[in-house]
């Protein structure tokens, strides 16, 4: 079996486990390189993994042609450099979200993406991989709750990770970037629609730090879409019984809801607190199965000679949704979008 050589960039928090999803969980990929600016995260990942060659030097990576396909999973900051460089380099290129974190920048690393298109590009909107969106996409394609109407996104982290995002917000891009992007991309791929009118609010309620980066805490924002469907989101970093994320779409015919009670597993535990359900911690268990097919996809891409499902144009929109968040929340107005 072909295996796909990949070097990966970034070992962070989701970044080790992409490493991990290339080194061990799909049969034709092979962890070929690690890179980190962090020292001690190469040098774990080389120990404990056995990977043949580590770099705390993403440009030295680069020049080295054993290697196939880059993964991007560093800060969100270097993304649209490391892009670039790595298409320049000749290799085929999957990147996190978010493409970039200003406007500007998302609009040149899409011209730059979209002039390699020898190349593979794919984006990571890994919530388009996850079995439960991936049913409830077919299902509403196939008419079963009718014409959607309205829909309703609920993102919310859970405030045990507060401090690392805290800490991530300098680099993050802002809530609306960071974290809602995923529910416009979803709301963008549910509807086959474009967001038109935006108005978006929010605060820091709690976390008075997020503040130094301009950044909230929760905020949310009301979008109407170019078809007339209205959507509603909610982003936050604070909820107390776990990671949150929850989608209704409502329908002329019916309702659909994905994670509307955002259950870790079958387990109920009964005691004097009444019958419990223990909620997923985050991320990574939560979308443990969509991070893993998202990739496979990708290898298949390039392996296959396929166009990638999800690439520089979702970005580029789901960017744009973000910024018009942006400015509604600063000005206090309405924000259209052309
Ligand atoms: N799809 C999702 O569900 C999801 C969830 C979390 C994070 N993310 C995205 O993944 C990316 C990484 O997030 P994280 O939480 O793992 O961040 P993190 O801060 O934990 O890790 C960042 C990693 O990038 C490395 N890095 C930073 N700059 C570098 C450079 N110039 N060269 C080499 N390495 C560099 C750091 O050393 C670290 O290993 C972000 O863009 C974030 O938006 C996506």
């Amino acid at each position: 079996m072909k295996k796909l050589k990949m070097g990966i960039v970034g070992l962070g928090r989701l970044g080790k486990k992409h490493a991990e999803n290339i080194a061990f969980r799909v049969p034709n990929a092979e962890l070929t390189a690690v890179c980190s600016i962090k020292q001690e995260e190469v040098d774990e990942a080389q120990e404990d993994w056995g990977i043949k060659y580590a770099y705390t030097n993403f440009e030295e990576m680069l020049k080295n042609k054993e290697i196939e396909a880059i993964f991007v999973a560093s800060s969100s900051t270097e993304h649209c450099n490391q892009i670039e460089k790595a298409l320049e380099a000749g290799f085929d290129v999957f990147s996190e979200k978010p493409l970039g974190i200003t406007k500007e920048e998302v609009t040149y690393i899409s011209d730059v993406i979209n002039k390699h298109n020898d190349k593979k590009f794919m984006l990571g909107f890994m919530r388009r991989f996850d079995p439960s969106y991936i049913d409830a996409k077919k299902k509403i394609d196939m008419g079963q709750i009718g014409k959607p109407i309205f829909i309703r996104c609920y993102s919310i982290d859970p405030v045990s990770a507060v401090q690392a995002a805290i800490a991530f917000a300098e680099k993050s891009g802002g809530l609306f970037l960071d974290m809602m992007i995923h529910d416009f991309d979803l709301a963008r791929w549910f509807l086959n629609s474009e967001a038109k009118t935006v108005f978006a609010v929010g605060d820091n309620y709690i976390y008075p730090e997020f503040g130094r980066h301009g950044d909230i805490d929760n905020g949310s924002a009301m979008i109407e879409f170019a078809n007339g469907t209205v959507a509603s989101f909610f982003a936050g970093r604070t909820s107390a019984h776990g990671y949150h994320i929850e989608t209704e779409i409502i329908g002329t015919k019916g309702t659909l809801r994905i994670g509307n009670i955002p259950e870790k597993n079958l387990v109920t535990i009964f005691n004097e607190n009444g019958a419990v359900r223990e909620c997923h911690e985050g991320f990574l268990n939560r979308f443990e199965d969509a991070y893993l097919n998202e990739l496979q996809e990708f290898i298949n891409c390039v392996l296959k000679d396929r166009k990638p499902p999800v690439g520089a144009y979702e970005g580029v929109k789901a960017t744009e949704i973000a910024y018009a968040c942006k400015q509604s929340f600063s000005s206090k107005e309405l924000v259209m979008i052309k």
